[in-house]
């Protein structure tokens, strides 16, 4: 099977045989030297000298960490949403009671940071931004180092949502000044889904200090002070840590500035050859994603019937569009253990199964 969604991605098999190990105290010295090593290891693909935290839950759960520890209920935000992970990051937000101020785009577009500065110019109250990296509804890449650069211009906290970027697209939390920045271990990080990693800028921790959003599971204070004792406050998915102890070594020996090479390539590979089949690809291309392409369903050809098709006759299989993209895009991800063949395999079949669902590229 050619598992082509931007997450849950493919896992080497060398490391699902890792995540097969027998269970271990949690509590215990053996825990307590992988989550040292894994932590400590991050940090290097965090880019970051700043604490990070590794939690059991998904993407969303530390995106609302994100929120819960800087924030208190009637601060104003400004949220960039560039599409549904975006809104998403709002709806979070909004749900915990900050006042949310908007700074909507067209889904396909990137965020401009000089509209930022408008808005946070205008709006001094302001007191953090929350935006996603690498919108994965719409397969675009914002234009994160220049949003930083606006934002710390103003001095506010910047809440990053990194889920479908960090591991295959540089993220430079210290160099950039990003406050707090969440992934999610189903995506570039080769392991399956369960953890999501956070780190913590001092900034972030003296906002924490005052924030008064009401929090329990994912109380990064709680998170300190149990990884100080080489411990996770709650039972942690000991399965995916022992997956990711041995990923993290995988991607060590490739090495990060490889591994963004790969994702550079394998992305423009993925739209070239997209194209090359006569179809249109969604986002604006000059911040199209290098981990996952959205392409526009062609006039006529039934998008569902497309997915069904490639994933019953061809083992290939292919996500659709989110939100008000049902329908309208579909999206071939690109993250995490993947080569270019694996995308040439998906483009072959996509060349057989077009024809079959009505579309004729000229
Ligand atoms: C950009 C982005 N943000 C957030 C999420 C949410 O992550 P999860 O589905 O793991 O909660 C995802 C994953 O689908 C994502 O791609």
């Amino acid at each position: 099977m050619n598992l082509r969604i931007p997450g849950p991605t493919p896992v080497p098999p060398r490391v699902l045989e890792a995540s097969a190990r027998p269970m271990i105290n949690h509590r215990g010295r053996e825990f307590m030297g992988i989550l040292e090593r894994v932590t400590r290891r991050l940090k290097e693909f965090f880019l970051t000298q700043n604490d990070v935290f590794i939690l059991t839950t998904s993407g969303t759960g530390a995106m609302e960490t994100a929120v819960v520890n800087t924030l208190s209920p009637g601060d104003r935000v400004l949220v960039i949403s560039i599409g549904a992970f975006g809104d998403r990051f709002a709806n979070i937000a909004e749900a915990y009671g900050a006042e949310v101020s908007r700074l909507d785009y067209e889904w396909g577009k990137a965020a401009d940071p000089e509209d930022v500065r408008r808005a946070l110019a205008a709006d001094p109250t302001i007191k953090a931004v929350l935006v996603t990296h690498n919108e994965t509804s719409t397969g675009v890449t914002n234009p994160l180092e220049d949003i930083a650069k606006v934002v710390r211009e103003f001095d506010k906290l910047l809440l990053v949502d990194a889920v479908s970027s960090l591991s295959a697209i540089p993220v430079r939390t210290d160099d950039w000044g990003l406050d707090f920045v969440a992934t999610g271990s189903q995506k570039g990080w080769m392991v399956p889904p369960a953890l999501a990693m956070v780190s913590v800028s001092p900034r972030a921790w003296e906002a924490h200090a005052k924030a008064k959003m009401p929090r329990f599971y994912f109380d990064i204070t709680a998170a300190k002070s149990y990884l100080e004792r080489g411990q996770t406050p709650w039972t942690p998915a000991v399965s995916v840590f022992y997956g990711l102890d041995l990923a993290l070594d995988m991607m060590a020996q490739e090495g990060l500035e490889n591994i963004f090479a790969r994702h550079r390539r394998i992305g423009q590979f993925t739209r070239d050859g997209v194209k090359s089949l006569g179809l249109k690809l969604f986002a604006d291309e000059r911040f199209a994603s290098d981990t996952v392409t959205a392409v526009k369903v062609p006039e006529g050809v039934d998008g569902k019937a497309l997915q069904r098709l490639c994933e019953d006759e061809y083992d290939l299989i292919i996500a659709g569009g989110q939100a008000k993209l049902g329908g309208k895009i579909f999206r071939i991800g690109h993250l995490g253990f993947v080569s270019q063949e694996d995308v040439k395999a998906a483009l072959d079949v996509l060349a057989k199964a077009l024809p079959r669902v009505g579309f004729s590229a000229r």
